[in-house]
């Protein structure tokens, strides 16, 4: 959690109750609502409605992982979005994600603890004679292909150490 960042979601989670009833019915609403302010859904928002709906903590954070239009991470302030539509996966979409999330150190749809950066899978973006594609934060990237990955990355401020290709693993590039 970022500097600010606690009482900033009490806030929004009160400012939130006071405008819908606090009952289970309208569970989706406050969370759809909550999610508006904050740009994702943090645990401690999910506990703080879970204690005002006096409903427990595991049914709110089950509701929000089964949508999918709730965001369970703060997005980065480089937001990737790797097409996994048939275009793109059958020419190295799968591939990319995979140069991305060892890159970065995390899986998609999490986001790097320094909030830079965030990476998710998403469906065709309508750019398939361009695939493999990548949106960064709304820009069509490409024909990623794993060097241009490490290019993208490179652009937007990453520091990356060559790769040795033997036992890496997530985080090996000291991030
Ligand atoms: S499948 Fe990726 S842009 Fe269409």
């Amino acid at each position: 959690m970022v500097e600010g960042e606690e009482e900033l979601i009490r806030t929004s989670v009160s400012e939130v109750l006071g405008e819908q009833e606090a009952v289970r019915e309208s569970l989706i609403p406050i969370l759809l609502r909550v999610q508006e302010k904050l740009s994702y859904l943090p645990p401690l928002a999910m506990e703080l409605i879970a204690g005002a709906l006096q409903i427990p903590a595991v049914d709110v954070f089950g509701l929000a992982t089964f949508y999918n239009q709730f965001r369970l991470h703060p997005p980065g302030k480089y937001q990737l979005q790797v097409c996994m539509g048939t275009a793109c996966y059958m020419v190295g979409g799968k591939i990319a994600l995979d140069c991305f999330e060892r890159r970065l150190g995390i899986n998609e749809g999490e986001t790097t603890p320094d909030r830079e950066f965030s990476l998710e899978r998403v469906a065709c973006v309508g750019c398939c004679t361009l695939a493999p594609v990548v949106v960064v934060n709304e820009e069509v990237e490409g024909r990623v292909t794993p060097t241009r990955v490490d290019g993208i990355l490179i652009a937007f401020g990453k520091k990356i150490q060559p790769s040795t290709g033997v036992g890496e693993k997530k985080g090996d590039d000291g991030s």
